[in-house]
């Protein structure tokens, strides 16, 4: 339990370290919601996504989280080939706009499909894996996913599929942005776990 204990302290200590420097977020959502548009197509018009599975929800995300992203794709530090040129042109106060807006919407709760492969995922999620070092993510995303912000993000409700395709994004450092937090985790996890905890979170909420 030793690892798991350390993360716990660790992710509280940071959530108020960040607690007590942060302004609060400053974003319109009216504004955020017409300039949405162009985003509606694989996000959704209420930021539960679109056709394809790994296009990630945006709806009740923690806003200065998607503020990050934006800032991270626009400047190269996280890349897709469909979101890259998406963040190019947005300026700062778009960002904010954008991100108040679908912090705002309701996330629609998915389900796991498979019960097993969800349990062997629950166990990862609340105590990690010790023998290898891999920390309960629960320490740092909350016990329903619900991430602590601004730091953070919620992690519920997603498609499986679009979680899968960031833990192995993150364990080969496709994926960086991170301030090598997720990427140290996800490098000691094996596929078989990364596939059954995001079976699992598919489901959390
Ligand atoms: C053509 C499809 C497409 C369009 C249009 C698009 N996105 Fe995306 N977006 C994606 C994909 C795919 C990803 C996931 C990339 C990955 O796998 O890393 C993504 C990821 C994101 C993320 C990161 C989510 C997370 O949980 O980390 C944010 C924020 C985001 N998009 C916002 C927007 C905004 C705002 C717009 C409109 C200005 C937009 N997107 C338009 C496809 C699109
Ligand atoms: C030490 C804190 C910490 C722990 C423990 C942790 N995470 Fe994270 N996680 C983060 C941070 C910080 C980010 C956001 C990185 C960024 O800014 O791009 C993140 C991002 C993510 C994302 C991407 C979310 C998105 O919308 O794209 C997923 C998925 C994720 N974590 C899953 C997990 C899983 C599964 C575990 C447990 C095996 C875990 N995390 C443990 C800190 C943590």
């Amino acid at each position: 339990m030793f690892p798991v204990r350390i993360s716990v302290f660790f992710g509280v200590a940071f959530a108020l370290a960040a607690g007590i420097a942060q302004a609060k977020f400053e974003g319109d959502v009216a504004a955020g919601k017409a300039k949405a548009g162009a985003c509606a197509a694989c996000h959704g018009v209420d930021g539960n996504g679109g056709a394809d599975p790994s296009w990630p929800k945006l709806a009740g995300q923690i806003p200065e989280y998607l503020v990050k992203q934006l800032a991270d794709f626009k400047s190269g530090k996280r890349t897709d080939p469909l979101m890259s040129g998406m963040a190019a042109p947005l300026s700062e106060k778009d960002m904010k706009d954008l991100a108040a807006y679908y912090a705002a919407q309701k996330i629609k709760p998915g389900a796991a499909a498979n019960k097993e492969l969800a349990e062997k995922g629950e166990r990862i999620y609340r105590g990690g894996n010790a023998k290898t070092g891999v920390s309960a993510c629960m320490s740092c995303h909350g016990p329903s996913g619900h991430g602590i912000p601004p730091r953070f993000p919620r992690v519920t409700g997603q498609t499986a599929s679009y979680t899968e395709k960031q833990l192995l994004a993150f364990k080969s450092s496709k994926r960086s942005n991170d301030d090598e937090m997720m990427t140290r985790i996800a490098f000691r996890m094996s596929e078989a776990e990364i596939k059954a905890v995001s079976e699992y979170m598919a489901g959390l909420h």
